[in-house]
This record gives structure tokens, sequence and C-alpha cells, in this order.
């Protein structure tokens, strides 16, 4: 029997992280049904775009945003808001962070968390508070990504983790961790999993070149340790910080540029395996106070930004592939994510590679409507983003009310 398709996409150059080719892409109940050359699809379908000319990567997956909902934060942002964003930025999956106010600490407070993200149009999925003394919190909480560290002082977060005798009973457990810590608080993070750990430790915003030098060795040494850069920490370095004042204030803070070569070094030799905005909506009013809450927006951002880097030169198409989608995806065990195959999840974003635009404030759809990079010239542009087989954003503009779902965390 012919097959039977919602929607085909057909012409599009796909890019995958081993290859390129134009592609028959086919999807129906939100699965891809038909991953093939242009041609190759011999069924029906519902729907067909013709995509000539344009490229389709798999929709991007943001493992590191703060979307501040419940509470006191938000604001500065909700699920509606920000994945609204996130969706015109190419991004079909997002891991959200538990530095809420109140804290996502409890399984009662994930609960609440878990009705706020049901306003999401992209699909998502939750990392866990460990504050030090919500052990059996975490044992008890289902489907959750991780279980974030906080080692340093950053938003919402005035007594870091600090002991390490409470570390190594956390890291004994076994359960996957992701940490905010940087430079020496980093190396005993590190050297604490070395000797205890028995899980999958991810470590947010790499920043400095000796943070990626001591994921390096550590990898290398069979540590099950795995590491993340963000936009900002790429594209932007301390000159900038001068120029962007509080606009460009974010923990990790911006850093030299030594630093940002060794990031985009590590990024080449797999040191690090994914590319995570850290999205941290804060309002202009918010950063105008003194002192500024530190963080910045990301998600709209980061697909121009790296496809302007692809065409300078920097990295692959199929590099973006690797580091947005599947590497991500592979780290946090994301169902059906990170991949265009057949049975996964029809998640895709079409660029236009050529299309040249100027990143600007006025185009964000971010609660705070500004970005660190505004007035920057890039070369590629996001046309269209698909979830699940549906259309969420198409030329200029979000085409759906809601419709993400929380994603499965294999374990
Ligand atoms: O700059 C930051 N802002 N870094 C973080 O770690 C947290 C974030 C926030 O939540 O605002
Ligand atoms: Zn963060």
């Amino acid at each position: 029997m012919a097959c039977q398709a919602t929607l085909l996409v057909t012409g599009a150059t796909l890019v995958t992280p081993v290859g390129a080719f134009a592609a028959d892409l086919a999807s129906a109940d939100g699965r891809w049904v038909h991953v093939g050359p242009a041609g190759s699809f011999g069924g029906q379908a519902a729907q067909t775009l013709q995509a000539d000319g344009l490229t389709a990567l798999p929709g991007l997956v943001d493992v590191h945003v703060h979307f501040r909902e419940p509470g006191v934060h938000a604001h500065k942002g909700t699920y509606a808001s920000e994945s609204r964003a996130a969706a015109a930025g190419g991004v079909t999956c997002v891991l959200t962070m538990p530095n809420t106010n109140p804290f996502t600490d409890s399984p009662e407070q994930l609960e609440v968390v878990r009705d706020c993200a049901r306003q999401s149009v992209i699909d998502y999925g939750f990392h866990f508070m460990a504050s030090g003394d919500n052990l059996d919190a975490m044992l008890a909480v289902r489907n959750v990504a991780s279980h974030k560290l906080y080692l340093n002082e950053t938003t919402g977060i005035t007594s870091p983790l600090a002991d390490e005798s409470r570390l190594r009973d956390l890291l004994a457990t076994g359960l996957p961790f992701m940490a905010h810590a940087e430079g020496d608080t980093l190396d005993m993070l590190l050297a604490v999993h070395a000797q205890w750990g028995t899980g999958p430790l991810h470590i947010g915003h790499v920043a400095l070149a000796r943070e990626v030098e001591a994921l390096r060795r550590v990898r290398a040494a069979g540590q099950w340790v795995t590491g993340e850069a963000s936009p900002h920490h790429l594209f932007l370095d301390e000159t900038d910080a001068a120029r962007l004042g509080p606009l460009g204030d974010m923990r990790p803070t911006l850093k030299s540029a030594a630093d940002v070569a060794a990031l985009w070094e590590g990024l080449a030799d797999g040191t690090l395996e994914a590319i995570a905005t850290d999205h941290a909506p804060h309002l202009l009013s918010d950063k105008q106070r003194v002192p500024a809450p530190p963080g910045v927006p990301g998600v709209q951002t980061m697909l121009p930004l790296l496809l302007d880097a692809v065409a300078a030169g920097r990295l692959s198409l199929q590099d973006v592939a690797r580091l947005t989608s599947r590497g991500p995806a592979a780290i946090f065990r994301l169902q059906g994510k990170g991949q265009v195959t057949c049975g996964a999840d029809a998640d895709l974003v079409l660029v236009d590679t050529a299309a040249e635009q100027t990143i600007s404030n006025a185009d964000q759809l971010t609660k705070p409507g500004w970005t660190p990079f505004d007035g920057r010239r890039v070369r590629g542009a996001v046309v269209r983003t698909l979830r699940r087989g549906e259309w969420v954003y198409a030329d200029g503009e979000i085409v759906v009310e809601a419709g993400g779902q929380e994603v499965v965390v294999g374990r």
C-alpha cells in the first residue's frame, strides 16, 4: 500500500551530522515516515511544501534555557512568549532550568511548572534543582533531564553549593547531573566526580580556555563528562562587555579572545558536544537596576549566528546539526529528538543560507525584546520551523497557539 503522509517537504538539501542531500521528507502522526532522496517518495501527501533552494536541518534542541515561569520572575518571560522566540529561531525542543522563584526543587513544584509549560508552542523537558538538601525529591521526581547543581552565584542563587561532602553524596547516586561551575569550582567538581561519581555530568556554558582543557583531560581519561558552549561566549568577548554594559553581562561573564578561540577548538575537536543558549530573559527595566541581574536572551539568534559562522567558514552545516541537535539530544537521552530519520519526531528547520539580515531588537519575540546582537549583520535566516509534523513558524509568523509536549527522557 502506498504510504499516506500528512506532509511532504521536497527539494530542500537535508543536512545531517554525516552528510547532505536533496531530500524528500514525509511525516505522518508527528513522525518521519519517509526520509530519502528528492523524488523518492512514492506515496500521497495531504500537504506538499516545495522547498527548492532551502536547507533543512534537524530542529534545534536547546538544552539550557530559562523560561522563568512559574513565580515572581514570570514578567521576564513565559513558556508562551519564549517558546515563540525559540520557534522563530528554529528551535523545536528546549530543556528549562530550575532557578525559577520559587525553585523547581520538589515534585509538587515540578507539576506547577508542567502546567505552565503546556502553553509552549515547541516541545520541552525539565532540569530539576539539586539544592543539596532535597535528595528525596530528586529520587522521587520523574522524567527530568538532569539535576542541576549551582556552584556559583547567579540569578536567584545566593548560596551556591560549595560543600564537597554534599557533592560527593549527590554524585554517588548515579543520577544525571548538570552543573554551573566556573574555573576553580569546576576543577573541584571534576575531582569529586572522578572519585565518587557514578553517573553522567554535563557542564553548562563552558567559557574559559582552562575549562575546555579540563574537560579535554578528564574525557580523555574516560570520565563521564560532557560540555556545552553558549552563543554569547562564542560570538562576543570582553571588549563587547565593555561596549554593552549590563546588556553584555551574564554568568559566566564574557571572556578574552583567547578563551573564545579555545571554545571554537573545543567544538571542533569534540571536547564540547553541544551549543546551548543559556537563554536568560531580563526586561530592559530589570537591566537598568543596580546591580543588574546577569543573563541575556539567545533562543532566537543562535541559528542565524551559527549560519553566519558557516558562511564565514568557521564550521560546517554538518557541525551545526551535530552541535545543536544530535549532540544535545544524545547527552540528555531525549527520545525521538535530534535526528531526521524514519520514526523520529518530525522536527525540522528550513533555512536560507544566502539571505542576509540585520539582527534587531524590533524583531525579537522574547518578552524582553532586546538582544546583545542588535545591529549585527548576518548571512543566513530561518524560514520555517516544523514541530512534530506541524508548522509552528512560517515566513515571519508564529502560526500555532500552543501544542508543545513534554519530551520523554530515556534512562
Ligand atoms: O547569566 C546568567 N543568567 N547565568 C545563569 O547561570 C543564570 C541566568 C539567569 O537565570 O538569569
Ligand atoms: Zn543558565
